[in-house]
C-alpha cells in the first residue's frame, strides 16, 4: 500500500478514534456539569452515568483502536508501520495543541471573592454546616458585599448590602427570581409544585396569581380581620382564666401557637381548634414541627454538598418522605375532603352565598383545570410553614420584647388609650395611626428578622453580578439581616430602638433596601398585607389588656436565637407572668 494511502486511512480512523474520545469527553463534562449544578436528585445517579459514560467512551475508542491495528498489520510491512507510527505521534500531538488553545481560549470565569477552595469539599470543612446570617456577617466582613462558598459541589453567593439586594431582587429579579431546592425540599415540595420552593416561570405566575384572591388582598383582610380580632381576644380570655400566668407565669408561645393556627386554618377552611389539647390540633401542629426540624436542620448538608455521600443519608429522606406523605394524607383527610363533602351537600340542597374561604377558591381553580389536586395540597402545605411559624416568631420575638422594655409597652399602651379611649381594643383600621406601635413591630423585624437571608434564590444561567460571573444555578443568599444590622448603615443597629423608626420613613414593604424582611420584588412575601396587621393587632392587645413581666427570680427573657437553613426563632420558649394591667 502506497504511504499517501496508509496516510489517508490512518488519518480516518483517528479522526473517527477521537471523534469518539471527545463525544465521551462531551458526555463526560455534561455530566460532570449536571453534577456540579447539583440538580437535585440526579446527583449519586449522574456519578453513575458519568462513570458508565467514560467507560463507554474509552471500550469505543479501544475496540475501534483494535480494529484499526488488526487492519493494518493485515496490510503493511514494518517500514510502512514505522511511518504511520511518525505519523500518529504528529497527529497526536497536534490534537493535544487544539484542545490546548480551544481550552486557553475559553472565557475565564471572574468569579466572587471568597475563601480558598479544596477539591471535593471547597470551603466545607473551613466554614461548617452553619451557614447562618450572624456567620455569614462575619464572613462578609472579610470578603465583601458578594463573595463565593463553594460548599462540594454547591455554589453559595452571599450578598450583604442594599446595592446587591437591589440587583438580585429588583434589577436583575427576573434571572434571580428562581428557587434552589435540596434533596429534603424536593421531598416537601413534590420537586416544587409548591408556590415557594418552586422556579421562576409559569408555574410560579399562575401560583402566584391563584393565591392572591383567597389571601393576599385588601378584601381578604376586611373578610377575615373580625375572626383575627375574636382569635386574639380568646387568648386573652384564656390568659385571664390560667391563674399560673399570673402568678409563675406560663409559656404564653403554646397559646399564641393555638392562635395562629385558629386565625390561618379558618382563612383556609373555615375550621378552628377549641383547645390546645384538641387532637387534631396536637397531630397537625406536631407535623409541621416535625417538617419545619426536618427540612432547616443542617445535618443532612453532607449529602447535598458530596453527592456521593447522599446513600448515607437515605434514613434522613425515608423519614421526611414518609412525613410528608403522613402529613399531607392528614391534611387530604381531615380537611380537603371534610370541606368538599360540605360544600357539595350545600351545592346538593341549593344554598348558596355562603362566604368563600380559600380552599374553596382553590378547589374552582382545580375545576376550571388551572391547578392539579397536587398543586392544591402543596399550597396547603405552603401556608402551614410560611404563614403561620414566621408570623408566630415575630410575635414571640415581640411579645419578649415587649417584656424586656416595659418602657416601651407603656408607651405603646398610652398611643393606644389616648387615640381609642381606655378599653377598646385596637382593629384592624386603626392600625394605620398607631404611629409608635408600627415603630416597634418594625424594630422588632429588624433586629429578629424571623427569615434572615429570605428564602434563597437562585439563577438558572450564568448571569453577572457586582462585576462577578455568577455560575448558573447558583444558590444566592440575601443577607437582609446583616443589610439591617450593619453598622455603617443604622446607628448603633444591636440596640433594640423603635425610635429609628419614627423618623427614617423606612417601611417593610421592600422599597428600601436597607430593610427588607419580606424580601422585595417578584418573589417578595405576598404575606405581608396579613402579617403585618396580625403582629399590631396581637401585640396592641396584649398591650393594653396586660402588664408582660418575667417570672419570678429572673431579669430578663432570654433572647438567644436560633438558626435553621434560613430561618430564625427565638432559641428558648420562655416562661413570662402575663397579668391584668395595673395602670
Ligand atoms: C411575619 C411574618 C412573615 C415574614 C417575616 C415573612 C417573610 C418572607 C420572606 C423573607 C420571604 C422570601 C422573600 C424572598 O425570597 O425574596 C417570604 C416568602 C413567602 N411568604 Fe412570607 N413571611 C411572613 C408571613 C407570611 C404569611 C402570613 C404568608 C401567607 C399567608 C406568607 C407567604 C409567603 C409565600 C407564599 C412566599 C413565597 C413567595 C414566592 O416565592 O413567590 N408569608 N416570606
Amino acid at each position: 500500500m502506497a504511504v499517501e494511502e496508509v496516510f489517508k486511512e490512518a488519518s480516518k480512523h483517528a479522526e473517527e478514534v477521537l471523534m469518539e474520545f471527545s463525544a465521551g469527553a462531551k458526555n463526560l463534562a455534561g455530566e460532570l456539569s449536571a453534577t456540579v449544578a447539583g440538580l437535585a436528585g440526579e446527583l449519586s445517579e449522574s456519578a453513575m452515568e458519568t462513570a458508565v459514560d467514560a467507560n463507554a467512551a474509552a471500550s469505543t475508542a479501544s475496540v475501534a483502536a483494535k480494529h484499526w491495528c488488526q487492519h493494518m498489520m493485515d496490510s503493511f510491512n514494518t517500514a510502512d508501520l514505522l511511518t504511520l507510527q511518525n505519523v500518529l505521534y504528529a497527529l497526536l500531538a497536534a490534537s493535544l495543541i487544539v484542545i490546548l488553545i480551544m481550552e486557553l481560549s475559553k472565557p475565564r470565569l471572574k468569579l466572587p471573592p471568597g475563601p480558598k477552595a479544596v477539591p471535593v469539599f471547597g470551603n466545607w470543612l473551613q466554614v461548617g454546616n452553619d451557614l447562618n446570617h450572624r456567620n455569614l456577617s462575619d464572613m462578609a466582613k472579610k470578603y465583601g458585599e458578594i463573595f463565593l462558598l463553594k460548599m462540594g459541589v454547591r455554589n453559595y453567593v452571599v450578598v450583604s448590602s442594599p446595592q446587591l439586594a437591589k440587583e438580585v431582587l429588583h434589577t436583575q429579579g427576573v434571572e434571580f427570581g428562581s428557587r434552589t431546592r435540596n434533596v429534603v425540599f424536593d421531598i416537601f415540595t413534590g420537586k416544587g409544585q409548591d408556590m415557594v420552593f418552586t422556579l421562576y416561570g409559569d408555574h410560579w405566575r399562575r401560583m402566584r396569581r391563584i393565591m392572591t384572591v383567597p389571601f393576599f388582598t385588601n378584601k381578604v383582610v376586611q373578610q377575615f380581620r373580625h375572626a383575627w380580632e375574636e382569635e386574639i381576644e380568646f387568648v386573652i380570655k384564656d390568659l385571664k382564666a390560667d391563674p399560673t400566668a399570673s402568678t409563675t407565669g406560663c409559656i404564653v408561645r403554646k397559646r399564641l401557637q393555638l392562635m395562629m393556627y385558629n386565625i390561618m386554618y379558618r382563612m383556609l377552611f373555615d375550621r378552628r381548634f377549641e383547645t390546645m389539647d384538641d387532637e387534631l390540633f396536637k397531630m397537625v401542629s406536631s407535623m409541621n414541627r416535625e417538617r419545619s426540624r426536618l427540612a432547616q436542620s443542617f445535618d443532612y448538608n453532607y449529602g447535598d454538598f458530596i453527592p456521593i455521600l447522599r446513600p448515607f443519608l437515605s434514613g434522613y429522606l425515608k423519614q421526611c418522605q414518609e412525613l410528608k406523605d403522613k402529613r399531607l394524607a392528614a391534611f387530604k383527610k381531615y380537611f380537603m375532603d371534610e370541606r368538599k363533602k360540605l360544600l357539595d351537600a350545600r351545592k346538593a340542597r341549593g344554598e348558596i352565598g355562603h362566604p368563600k374561604v380559600a380552599i374553596d377558591h382553590l378547589f374552582e381553580s382545580q375545576e376550571k383545570g388551572e391547578l392539579s389536586y397536587d398543586n392544591v395540597m402543596y399550597i396547603v402545605e405552603n401556608i402551614n410553614v410560611a404563614a403561620i411559624e414566621t408570623t408566630l416568631w415575630s410575635i414571640e420575638w415581640g411579645v419578649a420584647e415587649l417584656c424586656n422594655n416595659p418602657e416601651m409597652a407603656q408607651r405603646i399602651r398610652e398611643e393606644l388609650d389616648t387615640m381609642l379611649g381606655r378599653g377598646n381594643l385596637i382593629t384592624e383600621p386603626d392600625v394605620a395611626r398607631c404611629v409608635y406601635l408600627t415603630a416597634f413591630v418594625k424594630e422588632v423585624m429588624r433586629l429578629h428578622m424571623a427569615i434572615p437571608l429570605l428564602v434563597p434564590h437562585m439563577n438558572l444561567k450564568q448571569e453577572k453580578l457586582g462585576g462577578y460571573d455568577i455560575p448558573a444555578e447558583s444558590k444566592v443568599l440575601v443577607n437582609a439581616w446583616w443589610i439591617a444590622n450593619d453598622p455603617a448603615l443604622w446607628e448603633e443597629p444591636e440596640k433594640f430602638n423603635p425610635d429609628r423608626f419614627l423618623t427614617n420613613g423606612i417601611d417593610a414593604s421592600g422599597n428600601d433596601f436597607r430593610y427588607l424582611p419580606f424580601g422585595s420584588g417578584r418573589r417578595s412575601c405576598p404575606g405581608i398585607i396579613l402579617a403585618m396587621p396580625l403582629l399590631h393587632l396581637v401585640l396592641g392587645r396584649l398591650v393594653q389588656t396586660f402588664d408582660l413581666l418575667p417570672p419570678p427570680g429572673v431579669d430578663k427573657i432570654d433572647t438567644t436565637e436560633k438558626g435553621g437553613q434560613f430561618s430564625m426563632f427565638i432559641k428558648t420558649h420562655y416562661n413570662m407572668v402575663v397579668r391584668e394591667r395595673s395602670d
